[in-house]
């Protein structure tokens, strides 16, 4: 359980550990079922700024955690997973102490390298079994050049979560001599080079979905990846992005994990921003904000209105598709498009699909029962037939 505590002044790392503690629980049963070796690969493994104790607030500390959980779980059901992770750590004495923490969790096989990222990530590649499932963190401080992970990137079986630093790419994105490790990579799509003045035109939030659609893009390029969702982190005090969690996974299953893990995140945000705020009125009135004590997230903050907003994307985008396919859709076809897409969990999707299907709005000639609360993968919709 990770403790808010821990986080004050560094808000933005508990949605992320939020993220992870949440992915990780939900994706290890679901890859062990059928993979022997689950492989955690942790970039810039820090640990940074911890406070907990007993590293339960660095990515490293809550991976291994989670990972020697589950190969308990699986040695309980007669299965045995072998666990290993590999991370790197650039700072000397980070990696003191990251050495040290390592052996709290003697269940992973654990490899700890000193220095850059960059140059042990070829290394890391080259020691991963091909039959491995690996999941891959990129955390860095800054925006380093992805292309040096390449080769961590690329492999089947692998997922990968990326820290990008929407805030300096939004500084510096089309400038080209200034920050030449962002538009090395952001610029590695072929024949499309006109980005850069794209960018330059574009202000607010419509500069932000181009350059994280751009990011996203060409991070599933690397790895001819289906899906890239973005988790938007914010600043605490501004209502402004300070970066994206972008997932590359290529499989249906891993975008649903994501999306729950993704509204786990945007809830806790959400409370702490909200709180945050009343803290804010109430040292500016000297007086309690009774609104902010009846309620833990504000309807208007950010991340409870993206909650939100993506519903209502969802639906539409639902709706769209169907409209689009003359002959209509399965669900096991629509969902993971939806989900790619929009800020939506499977649930909150079926009970969408739900609604549509109950008030007629889509036919669903399999769905025979209200006893069937959620659509299966082989149903089939399509739009109100005419006559
Ligand atoms: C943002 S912190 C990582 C936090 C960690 N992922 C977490 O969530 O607990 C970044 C870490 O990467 C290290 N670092 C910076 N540049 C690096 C590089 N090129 N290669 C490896 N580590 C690096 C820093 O010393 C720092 O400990």
């Amino acid at each position: 359980m990770l403790e808010s505590r821990w986080y004050e002044g560094r808000e933005q790392a508990l949605v992320k550990h939020t993220f992870l503690d949440t992915y990780m629980p939900a994706q290890i049963p679901k890859i062990v079922s059928w993979a022997d070796t689950f492989c955690y690969v942790d970039l810039f493994a820090g640990p940074w700024q911890s406070r907990s104790g007993d590293y339960s607030d660095t990515s490293f500390g809550i991976a291994l955690q989670r990972m020697c959980e589950a190969k308990a779980k699986q040695a309980e059901l007669g299965r045995s997973v072998h666990m290993v992770a590999h991370l790197v750590e650039k700072d000397p004495k980070n990696f003191a102490e990251l050495v040290e923490a390592v052996k709290r969790f003697p269940q992973v096989e654990v490899h700890c390298y000193q220095g850059l990222a960059e140059q042990h990530a070829a290394t890391i590649a080259a020691a991963l079994p091909v039959r491995a499932f690996r999941f891959v963190v990129i955390d860095p401080k800054g925006v380093p050049d992805i292309r040096k992970f390449q080769c961590l990137i690329e492999p089947d079986r692998t997922e990968v979560l990326l820290n990008f630093m929407f805030q300096f790419a939004n500084r510096f994105a089309g400038s080209q001599d200034r920050m030449p490790t962002l538009e090395g990579w952001l610029g590695d799509l072929q024949g499309e080079a006109e980005w850069r003045s794209e960018f330059v035109e574009l202000r607010g939030a419509e500069r932000e979905a181009a350059i994280s659609e751009r990011a996203r893009q060409v991070l599933k390029r690397m790895g001819t990846y289906a899906f890239a969702p973005a988790l938007t982190v914010d600043e605490t005090d501004v209502d402004r992005t300070l970066y994206k969690l972008i997932y590359l996974t290529r499989h249906p299953a891993g975008i649903k994990v994501f999306r729950d893990a993704h509204r786990k995140a945007l809830e806790t945000q959400s409370e702490y921003r909200t709180a945050k705020k009343a803290e804010v009125r109430k040292n500016a009135t000297g007086m309690d904000d009774l609104f902010a004590q009846t309620t833990v997230m504000e309807p208007g903050e950010r991340s409870a209105r993206a909650i939100s907003e993506g519903e209502t994307q969802a639906r539409a985008l639902l709706l769209q598709r169907i409209a689009d396919s003359a002959d209509g859709l399965e669900w096991k076809t629509l969902w993971p498009a939806v989900l790619d897409a929009c800020v939506v969990t499977y649930g909150a999707l079926g009970e969408i699909a739900r609604g549509l299907w109950s008030s007629g709005e889509v036919e669903v000639p399999a769905w025979q029962s209200q006893a069937v609360k959620r659509p299966k993968d082989e149903f089939h919709f399509r739009l109100p037939q005419a006559g």
